[in-house]
Order: C-alpha cells, then sequence, then structure tokens
C-alpha cells in the first residue's frame, strides 16, 4: 500500500503538519510505505480552463503538478491536511485541487486511462482552524467530499482540529490519535 500525505499549509511544522505527520505514522504502522508532498515548496500554477486536457488528460501547464498527478494515480490513498484561511483552503491548496481537472475529460468522466487507477482510491482530509468552533472549515469539507464523489473516490472520513499559534495541536493528543487512526484506516485493506 502507498499512502500520499498532501501538506497544504505553507507553515512547515504547524498545526496540519503535525497532523498529516499523525496520519502517516498510523499508515507507516499499519505496514504501508508513505510519501508526504509539501505544496508550498512546489510550484503549482491555477488551472487556466484551456480545455487541452479535456481530450488527452495531460495538462498543458508544465509544472511540478504534472509528477503530483503521477503520485496520486501511484497511490491507494491521499490523505490532505490544510488550515483554513478566511473560511476556504488555502491557496496552495486549491491550485492543487483545481489542477484535479486534468483527471477529467470535457464531460466531466474519469479519462479512460485514469479509471482503473482512480476507482475506489482512499482520500482523507485532516482541517485546522483557528476559531474553537471546528466546523468553520466544513466548506473545506465540503469541497474534498463532493470531489470525492464525483471521482467516485473511497471517502474515509475527516479528522477536523482547533489550533492557532504554530504546534499548538501537539498538545491535543485526543485528536492526535484521530489522524492517526485516520492513517491506519487509509492504509487498512
Ligand atoms: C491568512 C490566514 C487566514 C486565516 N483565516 C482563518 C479563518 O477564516 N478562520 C479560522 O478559524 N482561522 C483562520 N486562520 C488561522 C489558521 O487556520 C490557524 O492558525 C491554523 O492553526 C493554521 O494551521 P497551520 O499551523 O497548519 O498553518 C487564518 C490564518 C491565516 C494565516
Amino acid at each position: 500500500m502507498k499512502i500520499l500525505g498532501v501538506l497544504g499549509s505553507p507553515r512547515i511544522g504547524g498545526n496540519s503538519d503535525i497532523l498529516l505527520d499523525q496520519a502517516l505514522a498510523g499508515a507507516r504502522a499499519a505496514g504501508a510505505e508513505v510519501e508526504k508532498i509539501v505544496l508550498c515548496q512546489k510550484k503549482i500554477s491555477g488551472c487556466l480552463d484551456c480545455g487541452k486536457c479535456n481530450k488527452t488528460g495531460a495538462c498543458a501547464i508544465k509544472d511540478d503538478m504534472i509528477d503530483i498527478q503521477k503520485t496520486i494515480l501511484e497511490a491507494d490513498a491521499v490523505i490532505h491536511s490544510v488550515p483554513v484561511y478566511f473560511w476556504a483552503m488555502t491557496s496552495q491548496m486549491k491550485a492543487y485541487l483545481d489542477r484535479w481537472c486534468a483527471f477529467f475529460d470535457g464531460e466531466w468522466s474519469m479519462h479512460k486511462a485514469y479509471r482503473p487507477k482512480m476507482k475506489g482510491k482512499k482520500i482523507g482530509l485532516i482541517t485546522v482552524c483557528g476559531d474553537p468552533n471546528v466546523s468553520t472549515a466544513d466548506p473545506i469539507i465540503h469541497s474534498f467530499k463532493t470531489t470525492a464523489e464525483f471521482a467516485r473516490l473511497n471517502w474515509i472520513g475527516v479528522v477536523q482540529a482547533t489550533a492557532a499559534s504554530k504546534g499548538e495541536v501537539a498538545k491535543n493528543e485526543a485528536v492526535k490519535k484521530q489522524a492517526y487512526e485516520l492513517g491506519r484506516k487509509a492504509a487498512t485493506p
């Protein structure tokens, strides 16, 4: 099993990063091979809606997302971890998610070549917000969960945390355990 972790926070060592590491530790403990991608260290432009991917599935923008798309296809599960920025996901995560466009054709069906690799792929989410009310992150969950349903992926769940200062979530054993369990679930057939 290959589990991919995708970090959408630009704050390395911050709350989303800590929880993603917990999830990947859970996956590793369940015997999986893990890989982490830190989006802010990659060059990922926003989708241009040029339509070139519609026919071939190949994105016209030649940046780091080309390799990331390959990594997504090879993974059995993808766990995303992202903080709330202005009641939404970070710009790094949104640029990445919009580039999933290349997986679909002009009728918004999965490209035939990708279908076997995407069908049933597990997808999970971790959100962090400064607000004590974790439901502040619900718009992000809606975005990922709906994308998962649309792409016929296997939604394995979400962990929602509250933390404001850098690394504050490290004190929250309960939510760290939830993230660990999400990783274990991702790696369990
Ligand atoms: C630009 C920016 C916008 C933010 N907007 C929100 C917000 O709308 N709601 C909220 O609850 N927290 C907001 N926060 C707080 C972060 O979600 C919070 O600090 C979180 O712990 C950051 O996670 P990280 O350490 O993984 O980067 C914002 C932080 C930044 C830098």
